[in-house]
C-alpha cells in the first residue's frame, strides 16, 4: 500500500483519557464488586494501551487475558468477517469477563467477539470501549462503558494504528490527509 501523506490532529489529550479511565474503573467496580473471578480480556492489538491503563485503576483481583482478531487488513474499512487469530488462553466457564476493546466503529468486532465468548458460558460478559464511533455502526452493539463518543474520522495513537503506526502516540488523534 503507498501511503498518501498525512498530519495528526489532536482529538483527545492524554489527561482527558486518564481522567476518563477513573471515572470508568469507579463504574466498573461497583459492577463487579464482591468477585473474585475476574477476567479482563484485551482484544489485541489496538487495546494494548487502554487494558494497561484500565488495570492498574481498578482495585478487583482480576486476571488479564488477551484475544487477538482482524477484521481490517490495513485498509481503513472493515470487511464485516471478523477471524480470530489468537484465543484465550484461559477458561472463562463460570467466570466474570470484561472484554476490552479500542474503538467500536461498524460493530462487527465486538458483535462477532461476544457471540464468541458466550458460546463458553462466562457467568458475567461486560464491554468497554475506549471510543466508539456511533454514527459509522452497521449491526446494533453498545459497548456496556464507553470512554468517548466521537466523529466519523479516523483515529491513531494511545494504541490505536494507521497502518500499524503511530500506535505509541499517548493521545487520542486524528489523521488528516494533506
Ligand atoms: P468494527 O468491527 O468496524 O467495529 O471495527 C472495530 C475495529 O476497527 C477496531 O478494533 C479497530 O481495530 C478498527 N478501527 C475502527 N476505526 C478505527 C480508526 O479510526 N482507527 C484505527 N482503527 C480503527
Ligand atoms: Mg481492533
Amino acid at each position: 500500500m503507498t501511503e498518501r501523506p498525512y498530519v495528526i490532529d489532536q482529538m483527545i489529550s492524554a489527561k482527558s483519557i486518564a481522567a476518563r479511565i477513573e471515572t470508568l474503573a469507579r463504574e466498573i467496580e461497583g459492577e463487579f464488586k464482591g468477585t473474585d473471578k475476574v477476567v479482563v480480556v484485551g482484544i489485541l492489538r489496538g487495546s494494548f494501551i487502554f487494558i494497561a491503563d484500565l488495570v492498574r485503576e481498578l482495585e478487583l483481583p482480576i486476571e488479564v487475558d488477551f484475544i487477538e482478531v482482524t477484521s481490517y487488513g490495513n485498509a481503513m474499512e472493515s470487511t464485516g468477517e471478523v477471524r480470530i487469530l489468537k484465543d484465550l488462553r484461559g477458561a472463562v466457564e463460570g467466570r466474570d469477563v470484561l472484554v476490552v476493546e479500542d474503538i467500536v466503529d461498524t460493530g462487527f468486532t465486538m458483535q462477532a467477539i461476544v457471540a464468541h465468548l458466550e458460546t463458553r458460558h462466562p457467568s458475567k460478559l461486560r464491554t468497554i470501549a475506549l471510543l466508539d464511533k456511533p454514527s459509522r455502526r452497521k449491526v446494533d452493539f453498545k459497548a456496556h462503558w464507553t470512554g468517548f463518543e466521537i466523529p466519523d474520522e479516523f483515529v491513531v495513537g494511545y494504541g490505536i494504528d494507521y497502518a500499524q503506526r503511530n500506535r505509541n502516540l499517548d493521545h487520542i488523534g486524528s489523521v488528516r490527509f494533506v
